[in-house]
């Protein structure tokens, strides 16, 4: 039997490059190995305040995005994750076997409750919705950027915890967390890139090329030419999308002159820049000629539904074991 992976994403905001280095393309290149399921998660998304027309239809368009991407509906099971109530039964389950001691201790709940007026207490309890979406799918698998792997050890305890106490029932899910798990903003190098810190932190998939071009351009580096001189965070940032971009074209020789250019203390970071824009709308411009495609298609809703259907099969199949094992109903 082929293991199951599984793997989520918001469904709000733009999607990134550092959603598509850190995650996305990994579930694209895992799809021929693994049953996957990929879930656009809008149950986590209305944990802050968020417009319900500007949700679907935010849900929606992650689907084209994620399609345009390279996740196959056919080969991986797409879902919006409300589709599969499923999820929040469990969630409510396990949170009966999640600590409120390591709750308190998620480094997301502690950044993001802090930019919020009213803290919901679905913003806290979201690591233990992440747990079921994983747990529901008895995924073996996670393929996540860095900062998830926090919510996925605290999945990992959810999962022994309940095992210790119900019967070994649960795969422990195990991170899978390959080159591109950190992308940085382009803007501010010593945060991560990301769709909440603004506009000009992320470089989007889908975003026009003289808006991609300027951002490059603009990005923060160092006054560089020293020779032997450590790379400053914006510098090796570039690099990092630079090196990832050409290795997903299978020419990497750019990278590896500019890289000894750096070294010698002759690199003009204006010729970096141009190199990361190059390389990186050779990987950018087909996908969005895809999306284009895909939206013209005027499918994926019925997708999205072909993805629940096949995800509340499995679903069933679990709810009914644990329910069996914790005791729940009349039977
Ligand atoms: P989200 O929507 O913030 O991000 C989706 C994926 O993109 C990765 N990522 C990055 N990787 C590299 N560099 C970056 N700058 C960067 N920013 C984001 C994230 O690590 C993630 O893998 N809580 C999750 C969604 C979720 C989930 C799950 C994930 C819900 N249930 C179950 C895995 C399993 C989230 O908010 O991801």
């Amino acid at each position: 039997m082929r293991k199951r992976v599984f793997s989520g994403i918001q469904p709000t905001g733009t999607l990134h490059v550092g959603n598509y280095f850190g995650a996305v393309r990994n579930w694209a290149a895992m799809q021929d190995e693994y049953d996957c399921v990929i879930g656009i998660v809008d149950y986590h998304a209305i944990t802050i305040d968020i417009d319900p027309d500007e949700l679907r239809s935010a849900s929606i368009a992650m689907a084209l995005d994620l399609m345009a991407c390279g996740i196959d509906p056919e080969r991986t099971i797409l879902i919006v994750q409300s589709d599969v109530p499923t999820h929040t039964e469990l969630s409510w389950i396990l949170s009966s076997v999640t600590s409120y001691g390591d709750l308190t201790r998620m480094t997301q709940f502690k950044d993001k409750s802090a930019k919020q007026e009213f803290v919901s207490a679905g913003l806290f309890t979201y690591p233990v919705l992440q747990a079921a979406d994983i747990l529901l799918y008895r995924a073996h698998g996670v393929p996540i950027g860095e900062d998830q792997v926090q919510h996925l050890e605290l999945s990992r305890r959810i999962a022994r915890r309940f095992n210790s106490r119900f019967g070994e029932y649960f795969p422990e899910p195990e991170p899978v967390v390959g080159k591109g798990a950190r992308i940085m903003s382009l803007a501010d190098p010593s945060i991560k890139m990301s769709k909440s810190a603004g506009e000009q932190h992320y470089v989007g998939v889908m975003e026009d090329e003289a808006s991609i071009r300027k951002k490059i351009r603009s990005a923060v580096t160092d006054t560089g030419l020293e020779a032997g001189a450590e790379m400053s965070p914006g510098v090796e940032n570039l690099f990092e999308i630079l090196e990832l971009s050409a290795e997903m074209l299978g020419d990497t020789s750019v990278a590896t002159e500019l890289r000894s250019e750096h070294e010698q203390g002759s690199l003009m970071y204006s010729a970096l820049k141009d190199a990361v824009f190059e390389r990186l709308m050779e990987i950018l411009r087909p996908i969005q000629k895809r999306r284009a495609e895909l939206e013209a298609a005027g499918n994926v809703v019925e997708i999205l539904r072909d993805g629940a259907r096949r995800a509340q099969a499995i679903a069933d199949e679990t709810i009914a074991d644990v329910r069996a094992r914790v005791g729940l109903g009349t039977g």
